[in-house]
């Protein structure tokens, strides 16, 4: 059984459908990199997935480890284990990362942990990432960088170690050593039992984070997919080939909208 089955959806808001029939399959242990032009509809995508209210599924199907996602609300897909990055995460004033981490680790589990190793878990986790100490004692995201703020939700990712991973955009706004950081993060945590989906701009982090799987989305559909080597063409001959070569198939049929 497939880990995530995507098969035809439609997705979008009341008023504007933005995915038009994306299929995809992505097994245990692999890691797939998303790419494509700016408002292609990736970030709807992994909304559609994580649950978000604010995108409105229309047709087609979601299914991770065999259930129907759409029956399930944010929360039930979290204890499944998906997992999403924002791309913008937001900012959350009076929790800490430190107690917000430890009460969504506590609804994801189940499980009550003691204070001290929960703090002993997570003291060791900032240093594997290379974060000071007291970064766990801000306010959820409040006056963060735009590194930070990724640096924070690679942290969640690290406890939380989920079964499938999103990360919108993960690479964004990381400097050099951070970017070999959250990466080498993502790489300690691929195992046979776990699945990556990246979204990204560019090739650069996948340089790091070898992909078994590329794709392409143009206009909330998946246009193109490859191997690692598609990442390194885009990056050399960016889109218009593939909206050009796309142009020239023929249409997907009519879109069912069964709402
Ligand atoms: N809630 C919404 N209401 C109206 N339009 C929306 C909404 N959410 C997304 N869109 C539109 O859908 C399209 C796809 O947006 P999306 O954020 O999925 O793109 P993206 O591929 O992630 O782009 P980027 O690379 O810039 O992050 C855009 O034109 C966007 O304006
Ligand atoms: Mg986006």
């Amino acid at each position: 059984m497939p880990m995530l089955e995507i098969d035809n959806l439609y997705a979008g808001t009341e008023e504007v459908t933005i995915l038009h029939g994306v299929s995809l399959t992505l097994d245990a242990g692999e890691v797939h990199a998303l790419m494509g032009p700016n408002a292609s509809g990736k970030s709807t995508l992994a909304k559609a997935l994580a649950g978000d209210p604010g995108i409105i599924v229309k047709s087609g199907k979601m299914r991770f480890m065999g259930k129907d996602l759409s029956a399930l609300n944010p929360d039930e897909r979290a204890r499944l284990g998906l997992f999403l990055s924002f791309q913008y995460p937001p900012e959350v004033p009076g929790v800490t990362i430190a107690s917000f981490i430890r009460t969504a680790l506590h609804e994801l589990t189940g499980e009550e942990t003691s204070v001290l190793s929960y703090y002993a878990e997570l003291k060791e986790k900032l240093k594997q990432l290379e974060l000071p100490e007291d970064f766990a004692n801000r306010e959820l995201h409040v006056g963060f960088s735009g590194g930070e703020k990724k640096r924070s939700e690679t942290l969640q990712l690290a406890v939380f170690q989920p079964k499938l991973a999103i990360l919108d955009e993960p690479d964004s706004g990381l400097d050099i050593d951070a970017l070999r950081i959250v990466a080498e993060s993502v790489n300690a945590m691929r195992s046979p039992e776990r699945a990556f989906l990246i979204i990204t701009h560019y090739q650069r982090i996948l340089n790091y984070i070898a992909p078994d799987r590329v794709h392409v989305m143009v206009d909330g559909r998946i246009v193109h997919s490859g191997g690692a080597e598609l990442a390194k063409e885009l990056e050399e001959r960016g889109y218009d080939w593939i909206k050009q070569e796309f142009a020239g198939m023929a249409l997907p049929s009519e879109e069912q909208d069964t709402r």
